[in-house]
């Protein structure tokens, strides 16, 4: 049987990758993001699927616009299996040199969209056999950074915000919604190109950076074998595990992964 899939910033990146392996797998893909023309373009990628791929404009830092695409969604789909919440944008900056209107951008892109869109297609969830909801956070949300504190901070309250619905969801539709984080390291988008950097801090290099199919192929994994939470490399896995517990060590092992001048703190 299709299953449904609802693929968040699905115009570029590792959102545009998820819809295209999605649907080589025979999902039918609803493709949402605010710009509809690099919608289609991935759209006229995508192999045919019985049930129909469908483009969805919507800005998540609208609740109006997040509202109508439930909607619009539920008229054509009547349902939903799969909700792989990736859309986000990245700040990168100093916190002296934070400003209001992005500060308030990042966090509704990253943090209220998705909860209102979680609010929103509750009701298109329940009425599948087997629903999981995948939000793309990232290792930065498990251990902050310098130079990317509002940003990393979106994406703390993601992870936090997944804790608290996966029990709320336990019981819902048909046998529960299974609500995942996955916490993708670096990653070779457009995503540092398209980010706020007022003060031109460096921007990582990628030569080592996974590709947006290595993070797609993990989403896929997730749909058919849920786990709570997945961090796709080991060292970032470990500097978040360790920095309740022996938060100096983790400072200091940071701070040298980091480089660039950033030091631990000696008080
Ligand atoms: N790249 C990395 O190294 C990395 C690492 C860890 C985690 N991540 C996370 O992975 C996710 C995808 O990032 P990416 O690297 O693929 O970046 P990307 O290529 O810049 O893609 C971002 C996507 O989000 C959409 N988007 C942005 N603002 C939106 C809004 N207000 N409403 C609806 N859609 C919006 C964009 O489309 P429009 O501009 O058309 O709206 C685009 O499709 C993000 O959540 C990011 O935080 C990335």
């Amino acid at each position: 049987m299709t299953r449904y899939a609802l693929v968040t910033g699905a115009s570029s990146g590792i959102g545009e990758a998820t819809a295209k392996l999605l649907a080589s797998e025979g999902y039918a893909v609803a493709l949402l993001a605010r710009r509809r023309e690099p919608l289609e373009r991935v759209l006229a990628d995508l192999p045919e699927c019985e049930d129909g791929h469908v483009v969805l404009t919507c800005d998540l830092t609208d609740p109006a616009s997040i509202t109508a695409a439930a909607t619009e969604l539920s008229q054509i789909f009547g349902g939903l299996d799969l909700v792989v919440c990736n859309a986000g944008v990245g700040y990168r900056a100093l916190v002296e040199e934070i400003n209001d209107k992005l500060l308030d951008a990042v966090f509704a892109t990253n943090v209220l969209g998705p909860m209102r869109l979680a609010r929103e297609l509750l009701p298109e969830l329940r009425k599948s056999d087997r629903a999981v909801w995948v939000n793309v956070s990232s290792v930065v949300g498990r251990r902050g950074i310098p130079g990317q504190a509002a940003y990393s901070a979106t994406k703390a309250a993601l992870g936090s915000f997944a804790e608290a619905l996966r029990l709320e969801w336990a019981n819902e539709g048909k046998g529960g919604i299974a609500v995942c984080t996955l916490n993708p390291a670096l990653t070779a988008t457009g995503f540092f190109e398209a980010q706020p950097n007022p003060g031109d801090l460096p921007n990582p290099d990628l030569a080592d950076a996974a590709g947006p199919m290595d993070v797609a192929r993990e989403i896929l994994q997730l749909d058919k074998r849920p786990e709570p939470e997945r961090s796709l490399r080991w060292k970032w896995w470990l500097l978040g595990a360790l920095t309740p517990i022996f938060p100096r060590l983790s400072d200091r092992m940071l701070a040298k992964k980091l480089g660039g001048g950033w030091q631990a703190p000696t008080r």
